[in-house]
């Protein structure tokens, strides 16, 4: 291919002005005609920040990506983007997701760019990343992060966020001591790279290699491991002939494309986040789904991947089990194998000779972790826009229950009285959290897995109902019904019930309800009063005004939408 085939020519060809002037500016950076001239440019979109450590490595990885790109005739532009740091963004990076994508798209079409390379992990990177670049429409790679070597102690195995929760909850029972916590902290996170239990980041990423937008077996590769650096290289190489090829993000993301990515979440047990995310993902690539589709494909693909919080093992053992590669040798009956992928290949193709070296962690389909995707979609007149549970980490006793409501309005109210002794609140209640949804929280915050009251704690009880509006870390576990909607702040039924009405969780029919009469309901709306928006102004403002309920994936619907994306006028 010559340069006249390349989108950046339109930036660096010609004999007029403007081409005069961005080659000086090349000239500028220090770069010399045959550098860069006639070769496919290739944008290194990079989350690294020195605020995010499960993106610590990314600086250096993005070092490998340029050689791999040079090496296959190309010109690499590092971009640094924004970066979504589960841990520290407040009050949520989800608040910021769409920010990132918006980020990502107008780079890509605002600069020089032939091909673009995808760097993160941190759970609404990817999605950040990949909605950006769909919407964008080049040729595109992504390099996840790679999850971070397992926990460890006294000789035994930590899981990010999931033990943390649960040694939480035995420091607040008493069952640990403080110098037991303090030797938990340092144990917990030895090493760069996201969590690696099976939260939001490792679903993601593997929807990403499932969707056929990473090089094979990418997803699955611990973030310091030398076969990282070699995958990080070889994606630089990849991009070049895929600029070359012509191949772009629109040709691999297909609807078969999307139902394999569910299949493998559920298969792997993966984050409730994922159903919103990979919504507002094909939303961006102009493919129907709705959270029906989640729930019927759940019913149809058992739980494989033994990994936290569903499992035992952790992301290091499912990669030395045959990572995800492995796994989807166990799903290929059931993918749709002809379809493209970012090698150039077939899916069918890319999982030659896959196989798994450890049937504990990545279970027969004959003995899986469970016979169903262990996500379940639930409707009723408490969530007539769905609302979604991840049974298979909750007490399956508490799969079907019914238990009087005990409500708190926002997450304040909640720290509030959660712990007071004199909260009526039983094994049986149900915690309700209303207001914690897209525009309540705001941003629909982590805060799903409500608190297990310090009372209820000490006398043994480690698993409750909870129902709210807000997500659940993918690291997180427990009866928690989550993402109802519409949420409570714009007037969903969440907002309505109260102290003592008797609410209704059923897993195997799908039901949540609360159970009052259609005309109590109406006479709770007619007095109910909206309340202020949570932004008045800047890019919150920006954000409440049109922000999509979770059932749609919380997009902005002027992202969503489709409409004419015109190039800009680089001569
Ligand atoms: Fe980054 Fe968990 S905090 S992946």
């Amino acid at each position: 291919m010559t340069g006249k085939g390349l989108r950046s020519a339109a930036w660096f060809e010609g004999e007029g002005l403007r081409a005069f002037s961005h080659n000086a500016r090349m000239r500028q950076l220090g770069l010399n005609p045959a550098e860069h001239l006639g070769k496919p440019v290739i944008a290194i979109l990079n989350t690294w920040s020195g605020i995010n450590p499960c993106h610590m490595h990314l600086r250096e990885r993005a070092g490998q990506v340029e050689r791999g790109v040079w090496a296959a005739g190309g010109h690499p532009l590092e971009f640094p983007v924004a970066t979504l740091s589960e841990t520290f963004q407040k009050p949520t990076p989800m608040l910021y997701r769409n920010l990132l994508s918006m980020e990502t798209e107008e780079l890509l079409r605002s600069y020089p760019v032939d091909g673009c390379v995808l760097m993160g992990g941190c759970d609404k990177t990817t999605p950040a990343l990949l909605m950006g670049a769909a919407s964008a429409g080049l040729p595109t790679i992504f390099v996840p992060a790679g999850p971070m070597l397992r926990g460890h102690w006294r000789g035994g195995k930590l899981a990010s966020g999931t033990d943390m929760w649960r040694y939480w909850d035995e420091k607040r029972a008493g069952t640990i001591s403080d110098a037991d916590w303090a030797e938990i902290q340092s144990g917990l996170a030895r090493s760069p790279g996201t969590c690696m239990t099976m939260g939001t980041a490792s679903t993601m990423t593997a929807a990403a290699e499932a969707l056929g937008l990473t090089l094979p077996g990418a997803s699955s590769i611990p973030a310091v491991d030398s076969a990282h650096h070699r995958m990080a290289a070889a994606a630089g190489t990849r991009i070049v002939e895929m600029v070359r090829e012509g191949l772009a993000i629109g040709d691999v993301l297909s609807a078969e494309a999307y139902e394999d990515a569910i299949r493998t979440v559920l298969a792997l047990g993966g984050s409730t986040n994922s159903y919103i995310h990979l919504i507002a993902m094909a939303g961006r690539s102009r493919i129907p789904l709705a959270l029906d589709d989640f729930d019927r494909l759940s019913r149809e693909v058992p739980v494989l991947a033994s990994v936290q919080p569903a499992g035992e093992h952790l992301m290091e053992d499912f990669y030395y089990a045959g990572g995800l590669r492995g796994l989807l040798s166990r799903l290929r009956g059931s993918l749709h194998l002809d379809r493209i992928t970012v090698t150039g290949r077939t899916f069918g193709e890319d999982l030659a000779g896959a196989e798994v070296h450890d049937p504990s962690v990545i279970r027969p389909v004959d003995d899986p972790i469970s016979a169903e995707g262990g996500l379940a979609v639930l409707r009723g007149n408490l969530a007539p826009g769905g609302a979604v549970i991840k049974y298979v980490a909750a007490d399956p006793s508490l799969w079907r229950h019914t238990g009087p409501a005990v409500v708190f309005h926002g997450y304040r109210d909640l720290q509030a009285r959660i712990n007071d002794p004199d909260l009526e609140v039983t094994r049986d209640s149900v915690i309700v959290l209303a207001g914690s949804g897209p525009k309540g929280g705001p941003g629909m915050p982590e805060h799903g897995m409500l608190p297990i009251p310090d009372k209820l704690l000490r006398e043994g009880v480690r698993d409750l109902v909870r129902v709210s509006d807000a997500r659940m870390s993918g690291t997180s576990y427990g009866a928690c019904v989550l993402h109802v909607a519409p949420e409570a702040h714009v007037g969903g039924p969440l907002a309505l019930v109260r102290d003592g009405d008797l609410v209704t969780l059923d897993v195997e029919a799908r039901v949540l309800r609360v159970e009052i009469s259609d005309e109590e309901m109406r006479r709770r709306r007619a007095a109910w009063t909206p309340p202020p928006p949570t932004f008045e102004r800047g890019y919150g403002a920006l954000y409440y005004e049109h922000i999509t309920q979770a059932d749609q994936g919380c997009d902005f619907e002027f992202l969503s939408r489709p409409g004419r994306d015109p190039e800009p006028d680089a001569h």
